[in-house]
Order: structure tokens, then C-alpha cells, then sequence
């Protein structure tokens, strides 16, 4: 792996507020919509009553023990960290006129702790979730208003940090509300597709304006969008299927094409039409659109394939999409089938289509660890699917792939956002907490930990190509 990676490689890792925060109450945070959602992104919305609580609530208490937690990662070398901010901490309701400074503060604290050791952070703007208010209120991104509060919020964000953070995103896996609508846009489950399609509208039409303000208010800023990266292969070449999969795989890349591009792709107008979509779209968010993100970054964990004649075959089910399983595939306890040379090809894929900079933010094995007797973890299979993963980085690299960084999900073990476990692990960093909220919350290092460590120091020459 000699050299692939340039000397300015973006090494680290990724969470979200959310999944490691808690404290969903503290300092004058209002509910967000993942405290309504204690089962997960795909979980009923429960309405919270005195006295409930969810595993979300606590997480791993980063809120608290983040000094703790940055010394960690620094000691593996980190030179980024992927965090959201918390919109609710900072517009309790979200329609609120003036931020909350204590939730302001609370991020002010988290920068300055990253720059004691020269971690770069990355903020998402929204990362599976939104004031919880904005939903009641206003029904969510159902609503051209909330493109108005959101923007506000970024707004206010950009001027508090604009000297502390340089690089940003707007919406977690923006692609994901056509799956999981309240996570996404705050609509019900069963919205019709007019509704989310309208919905996303407005969050694209939010994310430019984000775009917009970023590019006046940070110095030097950079702003990205993140799209959940599910690629899928046509099952076989038969030439049905091979049509199949490019519709598929527009279901999502249209995302990237509308921020990248900044205007709606052409073979959206026949989707709508075939489709029965409305979608009101003004001249004056057609101007708004055209201010296009700087890179692209995106999740990659798995890949699928695509058949014309689905009912034939089982799907295997994501942490979103439902794909038909590939026959070449392994697949984790979990049963996300394991590709690492999709990444390589993905990384292609993307390039080709947008010819922007690309950045991995998240990636990684969630697995059950076992702390042996003496206290070690021995995470092996998580060494291998990073190990292999980021070599087809190195390859993709050497293809001439223009990639900025490379952000694992969840460093430290936290709480997964499909079913809300702590036994799913992602981390270089065990904690001690379980699906039913016991343990004391201890950080502990895993072999991968070692592991990272060693990638980072030496630039990636210490991956292993195999076979
Ligand atoms: C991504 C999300 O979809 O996948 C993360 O952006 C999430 O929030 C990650 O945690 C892994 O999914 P899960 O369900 O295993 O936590």
C-alpha cells in the first residue's frame, strides 16, 4: 500500500449526536424526533411520558465524558471527527426567533477539545433528527417553512463556529426519507409519495441554502452532502435487469445529482409522471438549487443487487434498503453483505458521474464482541473489514479517485440507529453498556484499536493486500 494515501488524508472516525450524546434533556434541549423513536429510526413514534426512558437517553454520555473520549482518538491519531450538532440543543422547538446558549456553549467545548489536539471536525447540520416541535407544529418537512427555521439554524451555527469548523455536511443519508420518513423529513410512515417527494424538495431546496450560507459566512469553508452509498449490480446481465438496477440505483444517486448538479435530473420528470408525483417546485428554488455542494461523502457498508423479476428472490434487509443478496457474498451477523471491492467501485461510480471530491464518512462492522477474562478484545473480523475495505480506498486512489478522507462509523461503541442496540458494535473503543442499559459506561481498547492506530501513523502503508 506504499504512498496511495496523500499526506493530507482525512483519518478518523464518525458519530452522530444522537447515537453517543445523551442528555437529551440537559441545558435546555427540547425533544428531538430520534427521542421519539426508542426503538430506532424504523421504530414506531412513541410519545414520551413522565417517568420513560430510552437507551438513547443516556447513550454513552458523550455529552459528559467527550474529554475522555477525544483523548482516545487522539492517541490513534485522529486527524478528523465526524459529530452532528444536536438541532433541538440549539432551537429547542425549532421555530424559536434566538438559539440557546447553553447548547451553543456545549459545542464550543467539543471544538475546543478537538483542537487541543489538531482534530479537524466535520459537522453534520442534521443527522437523523430535528426538533421534535417542528413535526407538531408544522408538520415537519412538509412544510416550505421549516426550509426557513433550518436555515437559520445553519446560519447561526456557521457564525458561532465558522473559525472552528471548516468542513460540513447538511443531511445525513438524505436519501433515506424515501424509506423512513419520519427520520428523515419528520411525515408519517404511511405519507404518500407526493407528500415525501415534496418533503425532500424542500430539504434539497434547505440543504443549497445551507450551500449558500456556508460559502459567505466560513472562511475557507467546505460543505458536503451525505448520501447513503447503496450501490446494486444488476443479478445477472440479462438486459431487463441491467435497466432495473440503473432505476434502482437513481433512486438514490438522484440525491447527489440534484446538490451536485443543481437542478432536477431529466429522467426524474418521468418517474413523477408514471408515478401520479406532484411536486411544486418554484422558480425561485430553481435558482436556490444552483448553489452546488464542494464534495460528495457518503455511507458505504454493503452492496446489493437488482433483478427485474424480484418476487424469485428473497431481499436481505440493510440498516435501510432492502436487496436482493449477492451469490459472491459473506454476509455480517447482522446480514449486510460484505463487498469491499463495491467501495472501489462506488468510489468510481461517484467520481465519474460528479468529478468533485469524495469523502467516506462512514464505514465499518457492526458485530458482537466478547472481553476475554484477562480484559482484551480481540476483534479480528473488525481489523479484516476495514483492513480490506480501505485497501480498495487505496486502489480507487490509484484509479485517480480524488478522496479527502476516511471517517469509520462509530469509533467508540455507541448506539446503533436501525434497532437501537448497544450489542451491534462498531468501535475501536468498547463500552460497557447493554441493550438493557446496564454497565458502567468504562472505555475500554479493542485490538482494532491498535490496529487504526497503526494505519493512521503510517499513512496506510501498514494495510495488508491479500491473496
Ligand atoms: C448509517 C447511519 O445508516 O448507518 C448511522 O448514518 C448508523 O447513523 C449506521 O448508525 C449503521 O447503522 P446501524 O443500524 O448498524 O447503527
Amino acid at each position: 500500500m506504499n504512498g496511495k494515501f496523500p499526506h493530507d488524508f482525512l483519518w478518523g472516525g464518525a458519530v452522530a449526536a444522537n447515537q453517543v450524546e445523551g442528555a437529551y434533556l440537559t441545558d435546555g434541549k427540547g425533544l428531538s424526533t430520534s427521542d421519539l423513536q426508542p426503538q430506532g429510526i424504523f421504530g414506531a413514534i412513541t410519545p414520551r411520558h413522565e417517568g420513560d426512558s430510552g437507551i438513547k437517553d443516556l447513550a454513552i454520555d458523550f455529552y459528559h465524558r467527550y474529554p475522555q473520549d477525544i483523548a482516545l482518538f487522539a492517541e490513534m491519531g485522529f486527524k478528523c471527527l465526524r459529530t452532528s450538532i444536536a438541532w433541538a440543543r440549539i432551537f429547542p422547538q425549532g421555530d424559536e426567533e434566538t438559539p440557546n446558549e447553553a447548547g451553543l456553549a456545549f459545542y464550543d467545548r467539543l471544538f475546543d477539545e478537538m483542537a487541543k489536539y489538531g482534530i479537524q471536525p466535520l459537522i453534520t447540520l442534521s443527522h437523523y433528527e430535528m426538533p421534535y416541535g417542528l413535526t407538531q407544529k408544522y408538520g415537519g418537512w412538509g412544510s416550505r417553512a421549516t426550509i426557513g427555521f433550518f436555515e437559520r439554524y445553519a446560519r447561526t451555527v456557521f457564525e458561532r463556529y465558522k473559525h472552528k469548523v471548516k468542513h460540513w455536511l447538511t443531511f445525513n443519508e438524505i436519501n433515506m426519507s424515501l424509506h423512513a420518513p419520519f427520520t428523515g423529513v419528520g411525515l408519517p410512515a404511511d405519507s404518500d409519495k407526493s407528500a415525501i417527494y415534496q418533503a425532500i424538495h424542500h430539504q434539497l431546496v434547505a440543504s443549497a441554502r445551507a450551500v449558500k450560507a456556508c460559502h459567505e459566512i466560513v472562511p475557507q469553508g467546505k460543505i458536503g452532502n451525505m448520501l447513503l452509498g447503496g450501490i446494486l449490480y444488476p443479478l445477472s446481465c440479462k438486459p431487463e435487469d441491467l435497466l432495473e438496477t440503473q432505476r434502482q440505483n437513481r433512486d438514490w444517486l438522484f440525491f447527489g445529482d440534484v446538490q451536485a448538479r443543481g437542478y432536477y435530473p431529466a429522467y426524474m420528470q418521468r418517474f413523477f409522471r408514471e408515478n401520479g408525483i406532484q411536486v411544486a417546485i418554484t422558480e425561485e428554488d430553481r435558482q436556490t438549487l444552483r448553489e452546488t455542494i464542494d464534495f460528495i461523502s457518503f455511507s458505504y457498508y454493503m452492496s446489493g443487487c437488482a433483478t427485474a423479476d424480484p418476487e424469485q428472490y428473497e431481499t436481505a434487509r440493510g440498516n435501510i434498503l432492502d436487496m436482493v443478496p449477492n451469490p459472491h457474498l459473506a454476509s455480517s451477523e447482522w446480514g449486510w453483505q460484505i463487498d469491499p471491492v463495491g467501495l472501489r467501485y462506488l468510489l468510481n461510480v461517484l467520481y465519474d458521474r460528479y468529478q468533485k471530491p469524495l469523502f467516506i464518512v462512514e464505514n465499518g462492522l457492526g458485530a458482537r464482541d466478547r472481553v476475554e477474562a484477562d480484559g482484551s478484545i480481540n476483534d479480528d473480523y473488525r481489523i479484516n473489514y476495514l483492513n480490506d475495505h480501505l485497501v480498495q480506498v487505496a486502489e480507487a486512489i490509484d484509479d485517480g479517485v480524488e478522496v479527502m478522507g476516511y471517517t469509520s462509523w462509530g469509533p467508540i461503541d455507541l448506539v446503533s440507529a436501525s434497532k437501537a442496540e448497544m450489542s451491534k458494535r462498531y468501535g475501536f473503543i468498547y463500552v460497557d453498556r447493554d441493550d438493557a442499559g446496564n454497565g458502567s459506561l468504562e472505555r475500554r481498547r479493542k485490538k482494532s484499536f491498535y490496529w487504526y492506530r497503526d494505519v493512521i501513523h503510517s499513512n496506510g502503508n501498514s494495510l495488508k493486500q491479500k491473496g
